[in-house]
């Protein structure tokens, strides 16, 4: 063959590679308000920053007549490019060949650009858009999930793994997103579910449609299984682009500082009249974080689920800092099963990515209840402790108003070495909240008072005045500080830039046993 027949048939390939399953099927995924793979690799990286591997890589299997049926590239986009001039890898499932569905040869694929990530140390992101294992392959299919878990597992803290779920997403295959460090979800058109509706139906009698079971916003806001829900496949990637930019490429980077344009000396009064002075009236804690950060700049992360909890990220100083803060807006900011989780997580996911923590705490305890106990609050709420007294990078901690009993203490305290805390004028820092100490120390004296109400209310006051204040605890030097809160920004500032180079070592060790 002459070398310009060679080009041509070179062309002529990945023409064809290049329309994945047909332009029949890519018509039917935009009628269905998707993007085809390639459309949301095109979006999603640098412009012209894609390099894709494995292009003519075909399935291997002979049965059901699929020797007939074969697609360049088979079901998967893979390779590297950047994003904001970073390196990732990248794979996009594609549905337009065989459902996206993941035969051994897609299996081979995603874990070349997982190996690579792992060896290069940039993140992962999969987007995912798949009706799981290939059916007419069987175990090669199932090899080729166990082999991306694995590789899930050994990724995990090594390089940031983000998932996107763009279409279904069912049975075992759920469990590689699941063994990332965020999901993505668009609203709509994604489900996950490890058995659909149909096989629910024949087992439990239940009938639930796919969306009711697994989509977006059920995992976002029941199951807490995913961090973000997006209104469409563009909003979402733009949505991962966000997030990258608060991560390393690396267990061994820092993420990289943003210039910073808001002044690190910036001072705000209007943070002095937030927390109200009765401490039963509820304020959004977001108030005072937005005010704070770069540009009033926050991320949240898991926005839907557990709202008694805020978690996030943010800058200070043009750098990337996790946020952490009870949410007095909702159950009062108490301590509940989806709260533990939800905050010892994103603090595990700091600190394997070296990203700072900043955490605000506003907590009246752990929320009391049967089916918090029965639910296993206990080793759930323990989860919290263990994550921050594992943590090592830079922890700084601002109690706005109440810290009591155990809740203060998993709050990121002193005792579990946070590196700087500080109290507003108007923290409570106690075994109780007054009210409750009252009932149990002074119940004789309230009780046989000539005005029982009176009495109570006299000796909370007290009780308040004497124990729940920052100033005990700033006495003992649990707490650094006690700052005006118009202070709050360039005081957290100079404690995170004086903690930029923060170095502890723990005791030698296999691993710990984090209660799960
Ligand atoms: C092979 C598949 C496939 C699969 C879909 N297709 N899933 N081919 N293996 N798993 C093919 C369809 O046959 C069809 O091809 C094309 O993809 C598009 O599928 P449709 O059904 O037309 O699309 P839609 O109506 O949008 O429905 C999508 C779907 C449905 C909900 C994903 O296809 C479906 O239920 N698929 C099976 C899901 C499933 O049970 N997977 C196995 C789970 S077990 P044609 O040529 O007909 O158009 C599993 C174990 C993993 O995944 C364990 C890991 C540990």
């Amino acid at each position: 063959m002459e070398m310009d027949d060679k080009i041509k048939e070179l062309k002529k390939r990945n023409q064809e590679a290049d329309l994945g399953g047909g332009p029949d099927r890519i018509e039917q995924q935009h009628n269905k308000g998707k993007m085809t793979a390639r459309e949301r690799i095109e979006y999603f990286l640098d412009k012209g920053s894609f390099e894709e591997l494995d292009k003519f890589v075909v399935h291997r299997c002979h049965d059901f007549g699929m020797e007939r049926k074969k697609f360049p590239g088979d079901g998967v986009v893979t390779g590297y490019g950047t994003v904001n001039g970073r390196e990732l890898f990248i794979y996009a499932q594609d549905f337009t060949v065989f459902g996206g569905s993941l035969s051994e040869t897609v299996g081979q694929k995603i874990c070349k650009v997982q190996d690579l990530a792992m060896k290069n140390g940039a993140p992962v992101v999969g987007l995912n858009d798949s009706g799981g294992a290939r059916i007419q392959e069987g175990v090669e299919s199932l090899a080729g999930y166990g082999e991306i878990f694995k590789r899930n597992v050994r990724a995990s803290g090594v390089v940031p793994q983000i998932s996107v779920i763009m279409g279904p997403c069912a049975g075992g295959a759920v469990y590689s997103p699941a063994l990332t460090d965020f999901i993505f979800m668009v609203k709509k058109s994604s489900n996950m579910f490890i058995t659909g509706p149909q096989v629910i139906k024949a087992v439990t009698s239940e009938e639930v449609s796919a969306e009711e079971l697994g989509g977006a916003m059920t995992q976002n806001t029941k199951s807490g299984v995913a961090h973000f829900a997006e209104d469409s496949d563009k909003d979402a990637l733009d949505r991962v682009k966000e997030l990258l930019s608060y991560l390393p490429q690396n267990f061994r980077e820092s993420t990289p500082a943003v210039a910073c344009s808001d002044d690190p000396d910036r001072t705000d009064k209007s943070l002095n009249d937030i927390v109200p002075a009765n401490p039963r009236l509820p304020y959004d804690i977001q108030d005072i974080i937005r005010r704070v950060l770069d540009d009033q700049q926050f991320l949240e992360v898991h926005k839907h689920y557990a709202k008694n909890m805020v978690v996030g990220f943010g800058r200070l100083n043009g750098l990337s800092v996790g946020i952490i803060a009870n949410q007095p807006r909702f159950l009062a900011g108490c301590l509940d099963i989806d709260a533990s989780m939800k905050c010892a997580r994103f603090v595990r996911t700091c600190d394997a990515f070296n990203i700072p923590l900043i955490t605000f705490v506003d907590v009246p305890g752990y929320l009391p209840g049967v089916n918090q106990e029965y639910g296993g609050i206990i080793k759930h709420g323990a989860k919290i402790i263990f994550a921050y007294c594992e943590a090592t990078v830079p922890k700084i901690t601002l109690i706005t108003r109440k810290a009591y009993g155990g809740a203060y203490l998993a709050m990121s305290s002193k005792h579990f070495e946070a590196d700087i805390n500080y109290a507003y004028p108007s923290a409570e820092i106690a075994v109780m909240g007054p009210e409750g100490a009252c009932n149990i120390v002074f119940r004789k004296e309230i009780a046989e008072a000539d005005d029982p109400e009176e009495t109570r209310g006299k000796m909370v006051e007290e009780y308040r005045n004497n124990f729940a204040s920052p100033f005990k605890a700033a006495e003992l030097g649990y707490i650094d500080h006690i700052i005006l809160p118009e202070n709050t920004r360039p005081r957290l500032i100079k404690a995170l830039m004086m903690l930029q180079n923060k170095r502890v070592t723990g005791p030698e060790k296999r691993h710990g046993n984090s209660p799960l």
